[in-house]
């Protein structure tokens, strides 16, 4: 418990050295954060943790478990900008049957989220 407080403590001061988050954190944040996990080596959550996604091969974070439906129709793809951008508008149109059910039908949104996607590797 102190150990986290500690923990969250130093982190803050950490963000405030580093300067405000930006406008994509805050939504990337904000919007994901309920089922992915953001940061190096961080467990997943009902969803696999999105570090480096930007660059890598659909389904391969390693130790998430994966529905087949996602498997079946995204394997062999890589994330990139572009194609973030259409799965966070439509998963189930790139996807049909699978897991994540979030849709972002805010352009400008989707821009902020990918963007900020792209700085965590
Ligand atoms: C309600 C929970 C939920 C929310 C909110 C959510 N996701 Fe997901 N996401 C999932 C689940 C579950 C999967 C795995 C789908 C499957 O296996 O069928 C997934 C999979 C993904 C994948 C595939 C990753 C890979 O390793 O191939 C990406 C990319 C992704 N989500 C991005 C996002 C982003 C970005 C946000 C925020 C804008 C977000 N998700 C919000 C639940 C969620």
């Amino acid at each position: 418990m102190q150990f986290k407080l500690l923990a969250l403590l130093t982190l803050t001061a950490a963000r405030m050295a580093a300067g405000a988050e930006s406008p994509g954190e805050t939504m990337t944040r904000s919007q994901c954060l309920q089922c992915h996990t953001l940061g190096a080596g961080e467990p997943h959550g009902v969803g696999p943790n999105l570090h480096g996604l930007i660059g890598r091969a659909a389904g391969t974070a390693p130790g998430f478990a994966y529905s087949e439906k996602f498997l079946a129709a995204m394997k062999g793809r890589v994330w990139d900008a572009a194609l973030v951008e259409r799965w966070l508008k439509d998963t189930q149109a790139l996807a049909p049957g699978n897991g994540m059910t979030y849709f972002q039908d805010d352009a400008r949104k989707r821009k902020l989220i990918v963007g900020y996607l792209q700085t965590l590797k």
